[in-house]
């Protein structure tokens, strides 16, 4: 999708950082403070989706959760509209984050119809019945489902109704941002494009913001406008969906486009290929953390991290010390 205009961000996260306690394998280790993600720098306008790629074990949900407000970060802030977001949130500015998970058969109550557990944060949240019925159903509208699903068990619906209805859920609530992790990775290749769809109307029709998480680079190239690329929870290349898939600048994100069957339109075809498991998180390489697993890979790069560097437009970054020449 072509890159938006920018409007100013309506969720903001800087230099966002979490640790973890951790012990090393050993008789005589003692628990230490790890950082799993760091220096997080990521905005989302209103009508943007922003996709956030790595992959499993990267820090995407870590990161999803924090821009939602579920977890404290270490380090940095989280902004929405300008305003820091410090927890506990009030209940209004939870609702204004919503995050929807992959797992849909755990997002829902076995023991309860759907229709109740569409209703329930409403009534938590104070809302008339009038006024209740009214948002779900435009919610379920906007996620093309049809009301008689309201009477149903979660088992009794599909996969894809199921993950529709947890979008419509959260819609419900009327937020200005959704963050999405991997809401689509569990369906069929057919669902899969139905709920994009709803999902790029959403924004493109009513403003919302995304952060939209996947491993599925043909997904992410399909939907969103700008995209950030984590490695070992760092960002190491953000930028326009054209312009990162278009014209790669980093090795790793080459590697995960190479892996990929389904083609960006502007997609050229890098020739790297993405050797071994990533190292431990908690462990991460010296220097640029990929240098294990790079081609490219030189002296420098075990030494130093390198620092983001446009691109051949400001808003494409990367973090490598031999990107390919930028085109103009
Ligand atoms: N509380 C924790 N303690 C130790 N390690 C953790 C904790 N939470 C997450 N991790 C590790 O941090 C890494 C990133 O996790 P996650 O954010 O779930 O990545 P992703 O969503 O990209 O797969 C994983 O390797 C995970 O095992
Ligand atoms: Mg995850």
């Amino acid at each position: 999708m072509p890159a938006l205009t920018s409007a100013a961000p309506r969720l903001m996260a800087r230099g966002l950082g979490l640790d973890v306690r951790h012990r090393d394998p050993g008789l005589f280790t003692r628990p230490r403070r790890a950082a799993i993600v760091s220096n997080i720098d990521l905005e989302v306008a209103p009508g943007e989706i922003l996709g956030l790629v790595g992959e499993s074990g990267s820090g995407k949900t870590t990161i999803g959760r924090m821009l939602a407000g579920e977890i404290a970060p270490d380090r940095g802030r989280v902004l929405l509209d300008g305003a820091a977001l410090t927890l506990p949130l009030p209940p209004a500015r939870r609702r204004a984050v919503q995050l929807v998970f992959q797992d849909t058969l755990g997002a829902f109550d076995p023991r309860m119809t759907l229709g109740r557990q569409l209703d329930e944060p409403l009534a938590v949240a104070g809302l008339p019945p009038a006024d209740r019925r009214r948002r779900i159903s435009a919610a379920l509208d906007a996620m093309g489902l049809d009301p008689a699903l309201l009477d149903r068990w979660p088992h009794q619906v599909s996969g894809g109704q199921r993950q529709r209805a947890v979008l419509a859920r959260a819609l419900s609530l009327d937020p200005s941002v959704l963050v999405l992790d991997e809401p689509v990775s569990a369906l069929d290749v057919s669902v899969q494009a139905q709920v994009v769809n709803h999902l790029a109307a959403l924004a493109r029709d009513r403003g919302l913001a995304m952060v939209f998480i996947s491993h599925d680079l043909g997904v992410v190239g399909h939907l969103a406008h700008r995209v950030a690329v984590l490695y070992l929870g760092r960002v190491v290349e953000t930028g326009p969906v054209e312009a990162v898939f278009g014209a790669p600048a980093h090795p790793y994100t080459r590697a995960l486009l190479d892996a990929v069957p389904v083609a960006h339109p502007g997609l050229r075809r890098p020739r790297l290929r993405l050797e071994g498991e990533p190292p431990a998180i908690l462990n991460p390489p010296t220097g640029c953390a990929f240098h294990p697993r790079c081609p490219l890979a030189e002296d420098i790069c075990r030494r130093q991290r390198p620092e983001p560097s446009a691109r051949a437009t400001a808003r494409h970054l990367a973090a490598c010390h031999f990107p390919p020449p930028a085109e103009a």
